[in-house]
């Protein structure tokens, strides 16, 4: 059976990775059972991101997340991410999917679209064309996209620790970048669901597992 693909998107700090590894454990322990009756467990459930889903991509994610020491321009950092999901896709996501995996991934394509070309200005159809020669075509089978005010996100962020290179960037940046994200959502509404990201970590991780009983469900129909 063909795997399920799960993206978590949103702005720094919106939750992705503390809401994929509840998701995880929810789905390991009971959420399969909930969303396909007793067939649950023998589907594997990993978590994987971009980048850095891979030995070379965590060479790139170093590169790309460094501090601001490194002088990277704009196409270098979209042609770096490129590489780092066509490996992503080759060496990880794609034998996960044959062998009938769930993947939560956190980060992929749209966060290009919203990154590289909302936030830095790079041309959209350009943006376009470079995410499908990395991904050959392999979509999202659902993209929940946490939603959450940027300066909020950016505040927790801060709070966790040292700010990555994209973390430093100025408040602008990160504004535009909700904005892709935003018109993303509108644009292909039945890849991505809103989540209320400004809801407490349990309300939000709620959120999600009443979606995936949904999407999940649906699947096995
Ligand atoms: N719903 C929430 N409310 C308050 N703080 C949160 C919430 N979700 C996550 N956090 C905290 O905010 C910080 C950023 O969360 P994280 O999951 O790392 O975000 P992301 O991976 O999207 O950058 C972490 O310190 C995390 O514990
Ligand atoms: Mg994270």
């Amino acid at each position: 059976m063909q795997g399920f693909l799960i993206v978590f998107e949103g702005v720094e700090g919106c939750g992705k990775t503390t809401q994929l590894k509840r998701s995880q454990d929810w789905l390991r322990s009971r959420g399969l059972v909930e969303c396909w009756g007793n067939q649950g467990d023998e589907t594997p459930v990993v978590v994987t991101k971009e980048p850095g889903g891979t030995s070379l991509g965590l060479e790139l994610r170093q590169i790309l997340l460094a501090g601001q020491s490194l002088i990277i321009q704009d196409r270098a950092e979209l042609l770096l991410y490129a590489a780092d999901r066509a490996q992503h896709i080759e060496e990880f996501l794609k034998p996960q999917l044959a062998k009938g995996a769930i993947i939560l991934c956190d980060r992929y394509t749209d966060s290009t679209v919203a990154y590289q070309g909302y936030g830095r200005g790079i041309d959209l159809r350009l943006i376009e064309q470079i995410n499908h020669i990395a991904t050959g075509g392999l979509e999202s089978d659902l993209t929940l996209w946490l939603d959450v005010d940027v300066e909020i996100g950016l505040k927790r962020a801060r709070e966790r620790g040292i700010a990555d290179r994209m973390e430093e960037a100025e408040l602008a940046f990160h504004q535009r970048v909700q904005q892709g994200f935003r018109e993303l959502a509108a644009l292909y509404p039945e890849r991505i669901v809103r989540i209320d990201g400004s809801q407490n970590e349990e309300g939000v991780q709620l959120e999600i597992q009443e979606v995936l009983r949904q999407h999940l469900w649906q699947r096995m129909l």
